[in-house]
């Protein structure tokens, strides 16, 4: 069904001033900014700033302390997190919480929206592990708090640099399913937090942000580098996908990956809970590849975004089904900016789709 509109592959569908996915050079533009120039270099804060400029009235030069107050404020939403919720996934308990939020289109939604999904998560994944929630400190930068809320005690300064150059990395990535369906939703001038809610629908999905837990699990089931080839080809064989491979846009490997590699390296194995992860995953990415080159030697199927998020977010001790929730902490950013700008475009987005159903028979008789 569909035919060749499956997937809308190479249609655009906006304008936009906020991020470009070159696809054949392997090159991620952020406002200006190469994702080199940021990632390690910036805070998650000033990317948002950045994302954020001329978009809000009375957006401040720095939003550090205007999220970390924004943290604080939702953290009374927490109440409502009970048994029923905290045994669903984390992503649905989370994006629960944030559904409690009210709509609205200035900046202090914005900035409520952005604290959400940290504070929210952390209390979640506490609860799961029967701990009380962490009442956020307004005074630290967001990805150190988000440590903080989520482990009860400070994280190291290494940590606090790796996840901050990963919601650098993540922050936004073009006409992507989760900032297209934000958009959608801002087209109709529904509210930044339903923009915000339909962007966490679109990203729980393992073929968007849901894919490095099952990485995690693929690092797990290959065990030993010497069995990757043989467990891909399984995998391959059963009509699996292989987890943190290919992507609808890049034809070469995925920018953000070298920079997660490289956080996942300055984070030292020695901060990893499992030794050895990381010359598994290099292991594994070498041996996807070539079966990936071998399988389907017409599409070049690079490694994505996905593999060393996977092993970021391990290293750094978030429970596996938490990580898309992680992965909205910092794409939130991106769709409040996609949001507004599709507000200030002011056009309802709605396509056409192309009939190819029946045609209504002559002379039918009428129903019963
Ligand atoms: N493993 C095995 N085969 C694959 C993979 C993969 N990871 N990716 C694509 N293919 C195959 C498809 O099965 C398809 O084969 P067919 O034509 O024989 O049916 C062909 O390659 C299609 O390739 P594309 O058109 O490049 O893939 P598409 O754009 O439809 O999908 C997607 C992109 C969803 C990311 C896909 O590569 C995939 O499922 N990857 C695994 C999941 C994943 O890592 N998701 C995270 C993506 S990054 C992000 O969203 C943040």
């Amino acid at each position: 069904m569909g035919g060749e509109l499956d997937g809308l592959e190479g249609v655009v569908a906006a304008e936009t001033v906020l991020s470009e996915v070159d696809g054949a050079a392997g090159r991620l533009i952020i406002r200006g900014f190469t994702l080199d120039e940021l990632s390690g270099r910036w805070t998650f804060e000033a990317v948002a700033r950045l994302l954020w400029g001329g978009f809000f009235d009375g957006l401040p030069d720095d939003l550090r302390p205007a999220i970390g107050a924004a943290r604080e404020e939702v953290f009374g939403e927490v109440r409502a997190l009970d048994a029923a919720l905290v045994a669903r996934p984390p992503m649905e308990a989370m994006r629960a919480l944030t559904a409690r939020l009210s709509d609205g289109d200035d900046l202090a939604t914005a900035l409520r929206l952005t604290a959400a999904p940290a504070v929210f998560t952390a209390a979640v994944t506490r609860a799961r592990a029967s701990e009380a929630a962490v009442a956020p400190d307004a005074a630290l930068g967001h990805a150190e708090d988000i440590l903080r809320m989520t482990r009860g005690a400070p994280a190291r300064r290494a940590e606090v640099a790796a996840l901050d150059a990963y919601l650098v990395a993540v922050a936004d990535h073009g006409l992507n399913a989760s900032t297209f369906a934000a958009r959608v939703v801002a087209s109709t001038r529904a509210g930044l937090t339903s923009s915000v809610l339909a962007g966490l629908s679109a990203l729980k999905g393992p073929l968007h942000g849901g894919a490095p837990g099952p990485v995690i699990e693929m690092l797990d089931a290959v065990g030993e580098p010497r069995n990757a080839r043989v467990w891909l080809e399984a995998a391959l064989d059963r009509g699996d996908r292989l987890m943190g491979f290919g992507h609808r846009v890049y034809r070469v490997r995925d920018p953000r990956a070298d920079a997660l590699r490289r956080a996942v390296k300055d984070l030292g194995e020695g901060s990893n809970r499992l030794p050895g992860r990381l010359a598994l995953a290099e292991a594994v990415e070498a041996a996807a590849l070539a079966v990936l080159a071998e399988r389907k030697p017409e599409r070049s199927l690079q490694t994505n975004v996905e593999l060393y998020t996977g092993l970021l977010l391990e290293a750094l001790a978030f429970p596996r089904d938490a990580f898309a929730c992680v992965f909205a902490m910092a794409r939130v950013a991106g769709w409040i900016a996609h949001a507004r700008e599709q507000q200030a475009a002011g056009r309802l987005i709605r396509p056409q789709s192309r009939y190819v159903g029946p045609e209504p028979a002559e002379g039918r008789p009428a129903a019963a």
